[in-house]
């Protein structure tokens, strides 16, 4: 008999091909190579207009031609309207996250520091200004966050989660995660993105593709360094804990400032050197 169960990973595979279909359908991409339209056009951006998470898609048709949210439907198609997260976790949320830090990103994609190939074929050839333009319109994108998710790990694991989040553990030199993503952990401007309003899928598969090495920064990768210092058990106690965490109000990145990272950062220093 043929087992019923698709594997996680391939269904979410699956799912990934049918958005990616959807999205070379829309081609709007292709516009990308399109001088940028005069900035009174960027009026006829559409705010989404339905504040679930993950909700539907505008039709493609209802876009204004030419704007930057026309420009985008590719992306969104994957990654929601505004890019406020697909529907299940997976197609992680941009918007409101730091301009710096989206950028950053999709200069990793584009350049292989990070791997996903419908991106990286989105992304082949477009130049850095134009992802600039894309990574600001989605940081100004603040759509409402979801709720956080019922705090099921037991409690042991969430008060070690949250003790390595705000405190870390000074005698194997693992700094507080708050140490460089903000007291609020709203993150720190101008590259360090915020931690909360993340699931606990996300946290957990990012982290660990740091641990793994299939996700890189800019060197020096101070993520790289901390996802080694921790074992399984804290990734998912750190994740646990965050993911239960209700998003602060206002969720505004701490200014940088001069107090030093307590491990350097790459992206940050190339941001603050004004890289972009
Ligand atoms: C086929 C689906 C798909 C499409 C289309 C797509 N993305 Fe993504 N995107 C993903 C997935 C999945 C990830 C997470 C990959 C990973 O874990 O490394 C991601 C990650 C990202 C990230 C990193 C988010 C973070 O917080 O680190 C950014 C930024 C991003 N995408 C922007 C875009 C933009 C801009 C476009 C359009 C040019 C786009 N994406 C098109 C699926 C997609
Ligand atoms: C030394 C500073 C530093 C410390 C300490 C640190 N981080 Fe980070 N973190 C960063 C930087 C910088 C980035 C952005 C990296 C990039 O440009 O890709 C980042 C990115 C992340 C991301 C990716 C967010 C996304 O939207 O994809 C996660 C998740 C994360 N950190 C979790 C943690 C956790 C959990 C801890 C504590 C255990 C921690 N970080 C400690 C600097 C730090």
């Amino acid at each position: 008999m043929i087992a019923p169960m698709i594997p996680a990973s391939l269904s979410f595979r699956g799912r990934a091909a049918r958005a990616f279909a959807a999205a070379l359908s829309a081609c709007t991409l292709i516009a990308a190579a399109q001088p940028a339209p005069p900035a009174d056009s960027q009026a006829g951006d559409t705010p989404a207009d339905d504040a679930s998470p993950g909700g539907a898609q505008p039709a493609p048709a209802r876009l204004q031609p030419n704007t930057m949210a026309a420009r985008v439907a590719a992306c969104t198609a994957c990654h929601g309207a505004g890019g406020r997260a697909g529907p299940d976790g997976y197609y992680p949320r941009l918007a409101g996250k730091p301009q710096a830090y989206l950028f950053e990103q999709l200069l990793n994609f584009r350049d292989g520091r990070r791997s996903y190939r419908p991106m990286q074929y989105l992304l082949a050839g477009l130049p850095d200004d134009y992802l600039d333009e894309i990574a600001g319109y989605f940081a100004g994108e603040h759509l409402p966050y979801p709720a956080p998710a019922a705090a099921t790990a037991p409690a042991a694991q969430r008060e070690q989660g949250r003790r390595l989040v705000m405190e870390g553990d000074a005698a194997r030199k693992l700094p507080a995660c708050s140490a460089c993503h903000g007291q609020a952990l709203a993150g720190k401007a101008p590259a360090i993105p915020g931690l909360l309003g993340l699931p606990y899928d996300y946290l957990v598969s990012q982290i660990g593709a740091w641990r793994t090495g299939l996700r890189h920064a800019r060197e020096p990768d101070c993520m790289a360094q901390v996802a080694e210092r921790l074992t399984p058990d804290e990734i998912g106690a750190a994740a646990a804990w965050l993911s239960s965490q209700p998003v602060a109000q206002p969720y505004v990145p701490d200014p940088s400032d001069a107090t030093p990272l307590p491990l350097e950062c790459g992206s940050q220093s190339a941001a603050l050197r004004g890289r972009r």
